[in-house]
């Protein structure tokens, strides 16, 4: 079958393929297959092959004739000003005032005047702020209101208090459309409440490769359990597809996302190429878009990524052709944060091309003022057609126009607006809390749970008491990092959750991370799992847990040696090897990323007083759970599987257990006292390589004696590399033989980040960044500390200092001068630094 590659293979696990339709009036999938891709042009769809969907949303006359009028007296720079989206980081409300911008965001880092973590209050204001400004027409211009678009992807989730939903991952476990409107219409109702009109969810991806950083986004790899919901979820959020004027009700538009096959990249590499057939395009990753449009979703929002080598943003054939043509989408199309940058031909200033291929709007977060200009210059000229332009204003207006948002008066004016007790409501945690409970997939149980809440409960291992971490990525901040419980007022952790149900039932529960305890408990659970992470930062090279997070395996082990029974419970955005934990436990639940209400968990965990569970376990695998690192050595759980309390009791069988590498993130370059593969560590006089030494084994001596390097602990047994400096200039280096690419890290704020702990201070240390095409470098104080500190250094200075960002061979060095003694226990790149160094 040609139909499926390696990854394909692994969706068959997931029983993808059972359900897939053949292409119209095709015998057999290959054939097909090979008819159109012998004929065409490599990323050019053709759209008569694609099932015909029909928009239900009709513009009333009134409203046709309003808009159209405004269409008839606006200026061309007003036009232009529509077809733009800015982030409030980089554009003032008095910039929206001039340029006529059609809308604004708010990415995943960014807040009210510049502060992520701004309180409730301030996001309403400024909206308002933003709001008045666009409707000023003291200029003689027609004053369309501004729209502004949230990444509300689990709840109103960069907003502090707001109830964070699980992670569409678990939502996929749980099985349950009806479940899933309600999340959306109580999401809806909170980002109301902070007066933005406007989120960017729900997304519908269908993950076929789980190595993606994302994958916990998209409901499941099963594109007909993701259809099953979207149209829920467009409903929740927006209400019926013939309901207008969404804004004097308790409803915002939507955004399907990301269009298309965001999840069907090589490699699951985020913004990477879906090299797949037409067929799989549309029939795996297009799905979710038909009940998507056939519930009128307002607003669809292009991929990063591309197929066939063709960047979504700029292929006229899916956004005109598809989309807009055969499946009749009536809303508008927006690309992705500065996205319309990677197209061929195109910069993020400038890029006249994802308009000709039908996207409407520029999400140009920085790069508005340019994509404006260069929009107003091109159209002046008669370079962009001008039916183009005034059909994309069109659809803009008309969406706008069913928002209700010619007629809603300033967003502190609005239903809901301020309703503080709204945001994170009891009837709203509720709803979150039901979520966690039917998300849980239970993979075993040897007879533990539930566990009687009347005895004395062990809660141990990391993330227990942590909120932000059984969030995820985009809660709060973009990656989830840089949080504390104290910015969840109003949420439960899963610890939380545990202790008041055990206390409930009259028994005791005890915290303790490392497991040890004073007092025998009669069972223990112990939490781990992965960390918080977003686009990209997330990709992994493998589907093994990253090595630095199984410590809580030895716990487990230890306490079932002593006889106590031991379930672990997994906080986790995708399926990965775990198979000694699995080993090791007696009861093993998948808890996905369960959000702000922890007490879902108790819930299910924890029995009645007779030993009798309160809520059975429903959450089923929304994808296959693999049986080693490798998705091609097929599923060690099958989609769809998941225990229950009436499952007849099962034998185990001790899984394999394979070494896996010291990292699969490719986003961390030493650790554990390693390079990572393809790094090498190095030490030179930081004059070329001629008095270099590569540092493989320790103890080890380099310059002749000036340098002694060996091993100390950080995080694992001799995970770090201290180096003893005698005097001189000294230079410690990683250098990677393919010369890499930081663009997009440097984009979006990422910073390479130092974990070192300095004995005797250097008289003098830089940091530099070493590219075929320039150097930058920044002074780094290394003062002596009696522990380990992680410096942030931002990407972004490094290039404005001069590092060839796109071209980097050596990405890191530190080079000291004089006496010192230092160790380096990681080097990586990330987002949460302790001290960031100012780029002066
Ligand atoms: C992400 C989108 C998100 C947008 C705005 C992009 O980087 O890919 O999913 O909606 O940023 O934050
Ligand atoms: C994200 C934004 C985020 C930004 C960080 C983008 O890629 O999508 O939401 O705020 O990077 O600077």
């Amino acid at each position: 079958m040609k139909l499926v590659g390696l990854m394909g293979q692994f969706a068959v696990f997931g029983g993808i393929l059972a359900g897939v339709t053949t292409l119209a009036g095709a015998q057999t999938t290959t054939d097909a297959t090979a008819s159109t891709d012998t004929l065409s042009e490599r990323g050019v769809a053709h759209p008569e092959l694609w099932p015909k969907y029909h928009y239900p949303v009709v513009t009333p006359m009134d409203e046709e004739r309003h808009v159209e009028d405004l269409l008839a007296r606006m200026t061309l720079e007003e036009k232009i000003g529509q077809l733009v989206q800015a982030d409030i980081c980089c554009a003032t409300p008095d910039d929206i005032r001039k340029y006529h911008i059609g809308s604004i965001l708010v990415g995943g880092s960014d807040g009210p005047n510049g502060n992520d973590f701004a309180p409730a209050p301030e996001w309403l204001k400024t909206a308002d702020a933003y709001y008045l400004a666009s409707v000023d027409k003291r200029d003689g211009g027609v004053g369309i209101p501004v729209i502004w678009g949230i990444d509300a992807v689990h709840g109103n989730s960069n907003i502090i208090g707001a109830t964070i939903f699980p992670h569409n991952i678990g939502l996929g476990a749980a099985r349950n459309p009806e479940l899933i409107e309600k999340i959306g219409a109580a999401t809806a109702q909170e980002i109301r409440v902070t007066g933005q009109e406007w989120t960017f969810a729900p997304t519908v991806t269908v993950p076929q490769d789980y190595r993606w950083g994302r994958a916990y986004e998209g409901y499941s790899s099963d594109p007909k359990l993701v259809a099953s919901y979207v149209g829920a979820m467009v409903r929740g959020l927006q209400g019926p597809p013939g309901q207008r004027d969404l804004l004097a009700r308790d409803k915002v538009i939507a955004s399907t996302k990301h269009f298309l096959a965001d999840g069907g990249t090589k490699n699951g590499v985020d913004q990477g190429d879906a090299d797949i057939s037409e067929q799989e395009l549309r029939d795996i990753h297009g799905l979710p878009y038909g009940p998507a449009i056939e519930n009128g979703v307002a607003t669809v929002m292009t991929s990063f990524s591309s197929w066939q080598g063709v960047k979504m943003a700029g292929n006229k054939s899916l956004v005109t052709g598809v989309l807009k043509g055969q499946m009749d989408f009536g809303g508008f199309v927006v690309t992705d944060w500065n996205a319309h940058g990677q197209i061929k031909g195109c910069t993020n200033d400038s890029c006249p091309k994802a308009l000709e291929d039908g996207i409407d709007m520029y999400m140009a977060p920085n790069t508005w003022k340019p994509i404006y200009e260069d929009l107003l210059k091109r159209a002046k000229a008669g370079e962009i057609p001008m039916s183009r332009i005034d059909d994309a204003v069109l659809r803009i207006l008309r969406v706008k126009s069913r928002l209700g948002v010619f007629t809603a008066g300033k967003p502190s004016s609005r239903p809901l607006s301020g309703k503080w007790d709204i945001l994170g409501s009891p009837a709203h945690r509720a709803i979150a809390r039901e979520a966690v409970r039917e998300s849980l997939v239970l993979l075993k149980n040897q007879g533990v749970l539930p566990l009687k809440p009347g005895g004395r409960l062990l809660v141990a291992g990391e993330g227990t008491d942590d909120i932000a971490r059984q969030s995820g990525g985009w809660t709060i901040s973009w990656q989830g990092t840089g949080l504390d419980n104290s910015m969840f007022p109003g949420a439960t952790s899963l610890w939380t959750g545990l202790k008041h149900a055990v206390e409930a039932g009259g028994g005791t529960a005890q915290l303790s991370p490392d497991g040890s305890f004073t007092q025998r408990p009669d069972a223990a659970i112990v939490v781990f799992g992965e960390k918080p992470y977003a686009e990209f930062q997330g990709d992994r090279a493998t589907l093994a847990l990253d090595a630095d997070l199984t410590g809580p395996y030895k716990t487990m082990a230890e306490l079932k040696a002593q006889g106590i029974p031991v379930v672990a419970v997994m906080i986790t955005g995708r399926p990965l090897y775990v198979n000694q934990a699995l080993n090791a436990a007696d009861a093993f639940v998948v808890a996905w990323l369960p959000g702000s209400e922890g007490e879902g968990l108790a819930d299910v965990l924890i029995g009645d007083a007779q030993g009798h569970a309160r809520y059975d376990f429903k959450g089923k695998l929304p994808t296959a759970w693999p049986k080693t690192p490798s998705m091609a050595d097929g599923a060690l759980y099958p989609y769809g599987y998941g225990l229950n309390y009436e499952s007849p009791p099962q034998a185990w069988k001790p899984l394999p257990e394979v070494k896996t590498a010291i990292t699969n993130d490719n986003h961390v370059w030493f650790t554990a006292g390693q390079p990572a593969s393809s790094w090498s560590l190095l030490v030179n006089d930081g004059n070329g390589t001629a008095n270099e030494t590569r540092i493989t084994t320790v103890p080890a001596t380099a310059l002749g004696g000036r340098v002694t390097i060996s091993a100390t602990d950080y995080k694992v047994q001799e995970g770090a590399r201290r180096f003893s400096v005698s005097n001189g200039l000294v230079a410690v280096a990683l250098r990677n033989f393919n010369a890499i690419d930081l663009r997009r890290e440097t984009n979006a704020k990422v910073m390479l980040l130092l974990t070192a702990r300095v004995w005797q201070a250097p008289e003098s240390a830089e940091i530099s960044s070493v590219g075929t095409g320039g150097t930058g470098a920044i002074q780094i104080p290394l003062d002596a500390t009696d522990h380990f500190v992680r410096y942030g250094i931002p990407l972004e200075c490094l290039a404005q200092k001069g590092a060839d960002i796109q071209a980097l061979t050596e990405p890191f060095v530190l080079t000291t001068t004089g006496k010192t003694d230092f160790a380096i226990g990681e080097i990586r790149l990330g987002t949460d630094a302790e001290k960031v160094l100012p780029c002066k």
